[in-house]
């Protein structure tokens, strides 16, 4: 007898729809297709790790990769220490991190080399030039300490300049009422350079408010952590920045604009943004216009992430929480081969820690902790971050997978005689703790910060077209 089947119909893909064997064929071939595309991903995958360890292999990178050791030894023991360094731990043994702590240690000038030793391009430096010396004394054209603390990078091709933003903090260091050393805002300072080494003052680009007490930029509050982007759509330079009272309880982020990288900016307001507290924080703009805000929120406790507003000026509603629990602040956001990757520090005042490396395939997240990215000095290095904070990593045009890594070495006792850490970052090679897999290979790549005690772009770097 011939079954009727009125219901059976052949599809577009000349599966019969009722047939008995058509569903497990199906699935196998959506398997075979997934199968190979992640054969193809890996594949892709593979072809990228292996063009990355061939410019990693290039003299100029494995230059930068040399890894430098340090034996500093901690002197013996001594009568009272600073209260700074007696505060922290006053019965167990005596540490490194102490010793940099007390501005009294003998062995202060491994720290804070005096000026004998600075780095100065008004002078002829012979062998020197061109070097960075992490920790020592940096001046600018004019011979004067660069004061461009908690900075950021941004390059300018318009004028073809580099331009440094930082804190100037030349001022004198107070506690405040809850015990954080401060100093007095004195403004915004901002320095260009066509090499990265050679630093011209273009001065204070966003001034401290003298008379208005109740202004956000008066001297007696804090500002810290500016950083600058070029909007494309409106032609204005946008700086966002930490806005604070002496204590800390403000918790706020503020914008200011101008017409041009050196200012002068405008401030325009503050506020906190989706109604969270925003303590440290840094801005990265995106390949595609889009540009993002990161701030250390919930007493430190979490980072947040949303996009901004076309204009830059403002966020927009969308954000998300993440390293919820981990407690990290000073993050430096930056993008190689379609992954994000960040650099976060712990939360101890001024006083260094370890730092960790994070990584996503969507800036929103998820985001995952791959490990601490420090190699070199010594233990004590790596779980100090080299005695420093970080607060930016600046990409190395036409030298692929490379970046600055650009810490901060503060001096609580003298915050206007914090010093800079500049060392190259490289991402590439296995991650130390590779939490993702993706068919057995990691997601991240290791992102490495390598210690040096000079070090230089390689030579020719400066003429590489951008
Ligand atoms: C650590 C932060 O990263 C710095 O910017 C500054 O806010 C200090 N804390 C203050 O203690």
């Amino acid at each position: 007898m011939r079954m009727r089947n009125k219901q059976r119909k052949t599809t577009i893909l000349g599966w019969n729809a009722g047939s008995r064997c058509s569903m497990p064929t199906l699935i196998w071939s959506l398997v075979g297709f997934l199968l190979l595309l992640h054969f193809y991903s890996t594949l892709h995958k593979t072809d990228k790790v292996e063009e990355t360890q061939l410019q990693m292999s290039h003299p100029s990178f494995q230059e930068l990769q040399v890894v430098e050791e340090e034996n500093i030894q901690i002197p013996p023991p001594r009568g009272r220490r600073s209260p700074r360094a007696a505060k922290r731990r006053p019965k167990k043994k005596t540490t490194l991190i102490d010793e940099f702590l007390d501005e009294n240690s003998p062995i202060r000038h491994v720290f804070f080399p005096d000026r004998r030793s600075a780095v100065d391009p008004t002078k002829d430096t012979g062998n020197d030039s061109s070097y960075y010396f992490p920790g020592r004394m940096w001046l600018d054209t004019e011979g004067n300490p660069i004061q461009a603390h908690g900075g950021g990078i941004m390059y300018d091709p318009r004028s073809r300049m580099y331009y440094w933003y930082g804190e100037y903090k030349d001022g004198p260091t107070f506690i405040a009422p809850k015990g954080i050393a401060r100093v007095d805002i004195i403004g915004v300072s901002c320095y260009s350079s066509k090499n990265l080494w050679t630093w011209r003052n273009e001065g204070i680009v966003l001034a401290a408010e003298e008379a208005n007490e109740t202004h956000d930029l008066h001297k007696s509050n804090v500002l810290e952590r500016p950083k600058v982007i070029y909007n494309e759509k409106t032609g204005k330079y946008v700086m966002w920045m930490h806005i604070d009272d002496a204590n800390y309880t403000k918790a706020a982020v503020g914008v200011a604009i101008s017409d041009y990288p050196t200012g002068p900016f405008d401030y325009v307001f503050s506020k906190q943004p989706h109604g969270f507290e925003s303590r440290d924080m840094t801005i990265f703009k995106d390949d595609d216009g889009m540009a993002y805000l990161v701030y250390s929120s919930e007493d430190n406790s979490e980072l947040h992430i949303g996009p901004l507003t076309e204009d830059y000026l403002d966020v927009t509603p969308v954000m998300k929480k993440i390293l919820v629990g981990q407690h990290r602040e000073a993050p430096a956001l930056f993008k190689h081969d379609e992954t994000y990757y960040m650099i976060t520090s712990g939360c101890t005042g001024w006083a260094p820690n370890e730092a960790l490396a994070h990584a996503a395939e969507s800036i929103m997240g998820p985001w995952e902790t791959v490990g601490n990215p420090c190699i070199g000095g010594s233990k004590m290095f790596k779980l100090t971050t080299f005695f420093a904070q970080g607060t930016f990593v600046l990409p190395l045009a036409g030298l692929p997978a490379s970046f600055i890594f650009m810490a901060d070495r503060w001096n609580p006792a003298d915050l206007r005689d914090s010093r800079y850490v500049w060392l190259p970052l490289i991402v590439g090679g296995p991650a130390d703790w590779p939490l993702e897999y993706n068919f057995g290979f990691p997601s991240w790549s290791r992102v490495s910060i390598y210690w040096h005690r000079k070090w230089r772009l390689p030579s020719g770097w400066s003429d590489i077209k951008r």
